[in-house]
């Protein structure tokens, strides 16, 4: 026995194995359940006792040499498999990488910043933590306007200074301040507001302000722009501009687009108007102007703000606001193909 297994040592050596097939034949020859690894295994009933350990240590030998020489030549087989280029994508990632999304309100965000900017815009970003003077007195709302109110206002100080912005004019009063006209501001931000969270409105929510001071800027002057920001976001064809109050312009407006009634989806989102509201909008109040450091009398200017959030809403119709702010991937994966 022991000349036998020493003899297939030997053998095993020089052998060489050409391809697969080969590789298949000596695996079923020495590691198949009939193979010889077996017979030789078995044969250890034959050997006396005391050559026993020794026996054992030699057929281990073998088998261990027979298993490497088939891995070897397994893996060689199937680098060169590879290597040949069958079944290879060479276009796939070598990292099966999963790709993050946009979130709808950055897209929306992104879509309306880069439709100011084409027109000479520049984007400002101001704190969520404001002080009164920034968010009310500037903006000449009167000291007992009901946005004042605890129904509204967060306030984060005993005094009620310190508060979190209600909207981003307060960032209008920041850039009138730190700038000269001409100024071309477009502001996003989040803005909060002590509401009942419910499917329609939230505690805290995004704006985007927009702000255009210089000599003889004219109420038609904002309208123009905003036809032209209708067209590029909604395509719509037509706005209208309806008499509003804001304590920051005079005078001001709310801007509506056209959007029809004709898909069952516009009925439902403009009541059936065929009309839907978009923004608040204005000429700048001198006293606001005043207030900033800017002389009334020599510049001019208009200035809108929008709520992006509802317009995630109607773009992607998502049905509860909820959805925006609770971060399950369930949800923001459906955006993956945006960009
Ligand atoms: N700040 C207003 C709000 O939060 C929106 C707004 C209206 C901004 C008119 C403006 C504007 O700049 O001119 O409801």
């Amino acid at each position: 026995m022991f000349e036998k297994v020493k003899a297939e040592i030997e053998l095993l050596n020089d052998i060489q194995i050409a391809d697969k097939e080969a590789l298949e034949k000596f695996r079923i020859e020495y590691i198949g359940t009939k193979g010889k690894l077996k017979d030789f295994f078995g044969g250890i009933k034959e050997v006396p006792n005391e050559q026993k350990k020794e026996y054992g240590l030699l057929v281990n030998g073998l088998k261990q040499k027979t298993e490497n020489i088939y891995e070897q030549y397994k893996t060689q087989f199937e680098t060169v498999t590879i290597s040949a280029g069958n079944n290879l994508d060479l276009s796939k990632s070598a990292d099966p990488l999963p790709l993050g999304s946009r979130h709808p309100i950055q897209l929306v965000k992104k879509e309306i910043v880069e439709i100011f900017t084409r027109i000479g815009y520049v984007m400002e970003e101001g704190p969520e933590i404001e002080d009164d003077w920034h968010n009310f007195t500037a903006l000449n709302f009167p000291p007992d306007h009901p946005a004042r109110d605890m129904q509204d206002t967060y306030f984060i100080s005993e005094d009620k200074n310190a508060l979190l912005r209600t909207h981003t004019s307060t960032v209008q009063v920041r850039v009138m301040q730190n700038q000269k006209p001409p100024i071309r501001s477009i502001m996003p931000g989040r803005v909060f507001r002590n509401e009942t969270i419910s499917a329609r409105s939230h505690c805290f929510f995004h704006q985007i302000e927009g702000l255009y001071i210089d000599k003889g800027v004219s109420f038609a002057d904002l309208k123009q722009t905003l036809l032209y920001f209708a067209k590029e976001m909604f395509g719509a064809t037509k706005i209208r501009l309806r008499p509003s109050y804001f304590p920051f312009t005079e005078p001001s407006a709310e801007m509506d687009i056209w959007k029809g009634t004709e898909t069952e989806a516009d009925y439902r989102i403009t009541k059936g108007t065929g009309w839907l509201e978009v923004l608040g909008c204005g000429m700048v109040d001198p006293n606001v102007l005043k207030n900033c450091g800017i002389d009334p009398e020599e510049y001019s200017g208009f200035a809108f703000g929008m709520g992006v959030d509802r317009m995630a809403l109607l773009k992607y119709q998502i049905p509860d606001i909820r959805l925006l702010s609770e971060n399950d991937v369930r949800f923001l994966k459906q955006f993956e193909a945006a960009i």
